[in-house]
């Protein structure tokens, strides 16, 4: 028992220790950095500084960071390409120790991460409000998850769509569903509450929310409209076809119609006469 107590203090205390380095990291950039530089958040006096580790290895950081100036002066190619970018504006030197140093290379990195992957979910939910057919077709091929996990709809059904994935032959091919199941409202009722017995299997127990039977409708419709583009061409090629064809035609008649007798019998027998 007076073990698990010890454990439970070691780990509380390791927590709060952690916690605290953490906070002396973000103290120290804020402090000393925050004024001319963001991570991930754009230009400001200086350069963003999110994924800076990547760029410079740690001892290049630190005698920057430290000293710009003497490392500008030095030749350092990086270092003068920097401050020629930004115009001979010239960083403060920093201070601290390299352990200073390093905290503040260790609070950017984290943040660094931090902000990739609020862009990205950020990225992800703009696709998803927006209602377009783009994320309907990643709903659709199971790219996107439905929020309740019922099926991706390319396990039974097919659509043709620019650089659609070959789906399901179960069911029908649905290119042309958005205008023969009567638009945006039909296509809402079936995803809604199928009258389809095998549809209604698999989503009674998971059905879709409304932004994602927003986003299949608009991909349906665009489905749609791409198989109608693609009639229309296949129809103007035939007649395209049939227009030579015809062409053709009167060419060759004409040609028949040369070789008949060019004046009327009555003229030519009228003219023998005459003499
Ligand atoms: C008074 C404004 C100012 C402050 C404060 C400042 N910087 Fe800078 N920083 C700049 C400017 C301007 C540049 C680019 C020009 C130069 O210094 O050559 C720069 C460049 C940098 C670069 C090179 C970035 C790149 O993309 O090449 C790093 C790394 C950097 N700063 C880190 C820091 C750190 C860490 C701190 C805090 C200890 C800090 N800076 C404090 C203005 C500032
Ligand atoms: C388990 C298989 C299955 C899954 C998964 C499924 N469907 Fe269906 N769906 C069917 C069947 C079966 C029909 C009835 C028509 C047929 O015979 O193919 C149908 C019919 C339809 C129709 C009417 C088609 C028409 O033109 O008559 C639409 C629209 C439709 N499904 C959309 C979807 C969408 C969108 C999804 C994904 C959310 C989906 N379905 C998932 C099996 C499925």
């Amino acid at each position: 028992m007076r073990k698990l107590l010890l454990l439970t203090l070691l780990a509380l205390w390791i927590f709060q220790f952690s916690t605290a380095v953490a906070q002396e990291d973000e103290m120290l950039y804020k402090t000393h950095c925050a004024a001319c530089h963001t991570i991930g958040k754009g230009r400001l006096v200086g350069p963003d500084l999110s994924g800076i580790s990547s760029k410079y290895s740690e001892k290049w950081l630190i005698g920057f960071i430290k000293s710009s100036k003497s490392m500008i002066e030095s030749g350092d190619p990086d270092a003068v390409a920097i401050a020629n970018e930004y115009f001979n504006i010239v960083m403060p030197d920093f201070k601290g120790s390299d352990a200073d140093v390093k905290s503040i290379l260790q609070y950017i990195n984290n943040s660094s991460e931090k902000s990739e992957l609020i862009v990205e979910e950020e990225e992800k939910a703009i696709k998803i409000m927006a209602g377009d057919a783009d994320s309907g077709k990643l709903y659709f091929e199971g790219e996107l998850a439905f929020e309740s996990k019922g099926a991706s709809c390319i396990s039974c059904h097919h659509v043709s769509y620019p650089h659609a994935t070959q789906g399901g032959l179960l069911a029908k091919d649905l290119s042309k569903s958005y205008n023969t199941m009567g638009g945006e409202a039909g296509i809402h009722a079936i995803l809604t509450s199928s009258p389809f017995p095998s549809m209604q299997e698999t989503y009674k127990a998971h059905p879709l929310n409304p932004s994602e039977i927003e986003h299949l409708t608009m991909y349906l419709k665009a489905s749609s409209e791409q198989t109608q583009i693609n009639k229309a061409v296949i129809i103007s090629d035939t007649f395209l076809i049939g227009m030579l064809i015809l062409v053709l035609l009167f060419f060759l008649i004409s040609l028949i119609w040369a070789k008949r007798k060019k004046n009327i019998v009555n003229k030519q027998i009228f003219e023998r006469q005459a003499k």
